[in-house]
């Protein structure tokens, strides 16, 4: 337990702790996308108590990528200012931000006249499909994710996380059930990860600044867990971690689908995953999913994972850390995920909590 509240170092990074706020959207940017003062006010009150590393809510990269209501931005350049606010904010308590960088691909919210993106085309309803990617679409979608990386650097972030989990367009590449592409886009571990590949290669080059990623562990088909082909997906993920480190990536954030689900699980949900790709890969991870207590905490710690993060207990005690430290053993969070849709219908965040 006190190793986790020791300051650790990432790449060159020196982190207060070794406990990450993970990435979290919670409906309230401005109509533009920027961060609002709410947000700003979220931030605030999860440095203020402690929480070391805190990644940002999910961030498309382009217009066409926003997948939720209320998104935030960073496809232009006006949106620097107030992510800026948001890292000097962090910044003054001492704590880091990774602003969380994504593309929304097949999930992407359809809007008139704007296409839909994905590795392989869906059929999304009646009659309307998504796009296939071509080469050049590809190419386009790296480029932007390299401008935004270059905008999270102006803002002075301290790095950004490359979201490729949870079905969004990078992880839409890496599953095989997303992924039927037979170029050098598909079929393979590392041909499937060729985006990301992409991706990261050009902003170690071209932008230098920390880059993480996040990765499922698992893969869910429609909303049933397929445990028979997850030993294969888990040996193609720990291909994918091993060329991430070749490229400068600085640590991997573990998480997997379907966690809203995995309630009745009494232990970190991806513990097992992370202890087989830790022995795989020497690269930091991040363990995220259904952390709730000391108990757990110290779980992951003597399983020599690297960090520790979390999202919905923070929502429902941003101080939470403070409490831990103080002796409680468990978050108060019960994982209703009321926090899925409190915000847009009542404004608040969740039952126990403004
Ligand atoms: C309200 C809400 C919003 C979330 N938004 C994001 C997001 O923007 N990006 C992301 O990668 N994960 C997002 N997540 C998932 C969390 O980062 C985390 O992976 C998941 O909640 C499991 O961790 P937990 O058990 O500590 O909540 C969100 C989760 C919640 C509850």
């Amino acid at each position: 337990m006190q190793r986790a509240f020791q300051s650790a170092k990432l790449g060159n990074i020196t982190l207060k702790n070794r406990f990450f706020r993970s990435a979290t959207h919670d409906y309230f940017a401005n109509e533009d996308g920027s961060i609002s003062e709410r947000q700003l006010d979220i931030i605030e009150e999860l440095a203020q108590h402690r929480v070391g590393t805190i990644i940002t809510a999910i961030t498309t990269v382009r217009a066409d990528g926003i997948s939720i209501e209320n998104q935030n931005r960073l496809d232009d350049d006006k949106y620097i200012e107030s992510t800026r606010k948001m890292c000097d904010i962090a910044h003054s308590y001492g704590s880091k931000v990774f602003v969380q960088l994504a593309h929304g691909g097949a999930r992407s919210l359809l809007e008139a006249e704007s296409m839909i993106y994905s590795p392989t085309s869906v059929q999304l309803n009646d009659d309307v499909f998504t796009q296939e990617m071509s080469k050049s679409d590809i190419d386009l979608i790296v480029d932007d994710f390299v401008k935004a990386a270059q905008r999270a650097k102006l803002a002075d972030a301290d790095g950004i996380q490359l979201h490729a989990a949870h079905g969004y367009l990078l992880s839409q590449f890496i599953s095989p059930i997303t992924n039927k592409r037979t170029d050098e886009y598909g079929g393979s571990a590392l041909n499937r990860f060729r985006i990301v590949e992409e991706i990261i290669k050009r902003i170690v080059s071209e932008v230098d600044i920390p880059v993480i990623i996040k990765l499922n562990s698992n893969l869910i088909r429609g909303n049933h867990f397929i445990e028979d082909e997850n030993e294969t997906f888990l040996a193609d993920v720990v291909e994918m971690v091993k060329e991430a480190k070749s490229l400068g990536c600085l640590a991997v954030e573990l998480s997997g689908t379907g966690f809203q689900q995995l309630a009745q699980i009494s232990h970190p949900y991806f513990i097992h995953q992370a202890i087989e790709v830790k022995k795989q890969v020497d690269i930091p991870i991040i363990l995220v999913g259904g952390i709730r207590n000391t108990k757990h905490i110290q779980q992951v710690m003597d399983a020599n994972i690297d960090f520790i993060s979390m999202s919905r207990p923070f929502i429902c005690e941003p101080d939470l850390l403070d409490k831990f430290k103080n002796g409680q053993f468990k978050a108060r969070c019960i994982l209703c995920n009321q926090c899925f849709v409190l915000p847009t219908t009542n404004g608040r965040r969740c039952v126990f909590h403004k």
